[in-house]
């Protein structure tokens, strides 16, 4: 017998405080560096931060959205020799920082990286990166509980750097930095949160404990994300946003994502499709594709949603028409680039945990499905590609 994937988050996460006091105390007298993206330095948010001790040894502010390997190696060559890193930023500023303090953990050896990402060697045991502070600035992308961080190739493949030593030793959460959000973050950001949390109950590696996080995030997306979007400073919405992201964040970090994650990579990697709305658009397909393994197993996501269990496909279809997910989507993808796909679609590794098995054929048909709905004005086949699904029970 194999113990999988135990509970565990050795993070130590932070509430309550205005950031910068927070990372004061935590920083103490330590050299530290700031890794953020562009447009935070010049904000009144960083001169707080940056203000702090003898201010940081370096400020890197270069993080590109989707940080490549080709970055992280530059990022890492210009990380000064510091005792601990802040990463201020969503998703790709963690993810980066994570890839950076790794690197550079060992003497920037490119190869032993590659191997880690391409081949899945693990990390030299010996390897002893920086303790990171994260500063999370959406409410979405887990990283600032998680062992892992997104890093994508330079031929557009998606590579994952996980280690037990990049858990970041900090999540510092100050709802107060997501209120400078914009919509369409705001929007794209929830919508990881949710798929986390829905692809942690829908996964072979559940627990009744990530069951329980799973649900909190859904239930808090449920009720706040359109006041979230209607009332961008209200820092007491954002504050229960960000506990989503937190929850549904703790659970993937047991779990890890499934297939809505394992079909979203195409269309981030080639289209630019923001991270959140790739992997959202086809969670209701996805639901109704793993409710014929094992409907039971989605529960804790129809007590959360409000509904029943056969209502599941249908009251996330109806609620994602309303956020205008479609719009966005519309932006980037058309029927014919999903037509194109196939074993793209599936990333081994993502697959592999969702409850039930797929191939590139019907991963492909399902992403068809789900984008017809949310963009009917595409193409008039979205019912056809449903009733395909439906017949193929
Ligand atoms: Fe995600």
């Amino acid at each position: 017998m194999v113990l999988s994937h135990p509970f565990s988050c050795p993070t130590r996460v932070i509430e309550g405080h205005t950031y910068h006091q927070a990372v004061a105390q935590l920083l103490g007298a330590r050299r530290w560096a700031l890794i953020t993206s562009r447009g935070w330095p010049g904000r009144g948010a960083m001169a707080d931060l940056t203000r702090l001790g003898s201010g940081p040894a370096a400020i890197l502010d270069d993080i590109e959205p989707n940080p490549r390997v080709s970055s992280i190696v530059q990022l890492a060559q210009a990380l000064p020799d510091i005792d601990v890193v802040v990463a201020f930023g969503g998703g790709s500023v963690l993810d980066a920082a994570k890839g950076a303090i790794a690197l550079k953990a060992l003497g920037n050896d490119q190869v032993a990286l590659m191997a880690h990402l391409r081949d899945g060697v693990a990390l030299p045991a010996n390897m002893d990166p920086v303790p990171l502070i994260t500063i999370p600035t959406t409410s979405g992308t887990g990283s600032e509980v998680t062992r892992w961080g997104t890093i994508w190739g330079d031929d557009e493949v998606k590579y994952s750097i996980n280690d037990a030593k990049l858990y970041p030793a900090y999540a510092v959460l100050d709802p107060a930095v997501c209120t400078s959000m914009p919509a369409e973050l705001t929007l794209g950001t929830a919508l990881d949160a949710l798929s986390h949390a829905m692809e942690a109950v829908w996964n072979k590696h559940h627990s009744a404990l990530t069951d329980g996080m799973a649900a909190q995030a859904i239930r808090l997306i449920r009720e706040n994300l359109a006041a979230a979007l209607e009332h961008p400073a209200d820092v007491e919405i954002r504050r229960r946003m960000q506990t989503a992201a937190l929850s549904a964040g703790l659970a993937m970090a047991t779990t890890q994502t499934a297939l809505a994650h394992s079909i979203s990579y195409p269309f981030t990697a080639k289209l630019g499709l923001p991270h959140g709305f790739a992997c959202s658009f086809t969670l209701a397909e996805v639901a109704r594709y793993n409710m014929a393994e094992d409907g039971a197993r989605l529960g804790a996501i129809a007590s959360a949603l409000g509904c029943s269990l056969a209502a599941v496909p249908q009251t996330l279809e109806d609620w994602f028409t309303e956020l205008g997910v479609g719009k966005v989507l519309g932006r980037y993808v058309t029927a014919s680039f999903i037509e194109s796909l196939s074993g793209d679609l599936i990333s081994r590794a993502r697959a592999a945990n969702n409850i039930r098995d797929i191939d590139g054929a019907r991963a492909r048909q399902l992403a068809l499905a789900a984008f017809e709905k949310l963009c009917p004005a595409e193409s008039g086949q979205g019912a056809q590609n449903s009733a395909m699904l439906a017949s193929a029970e």
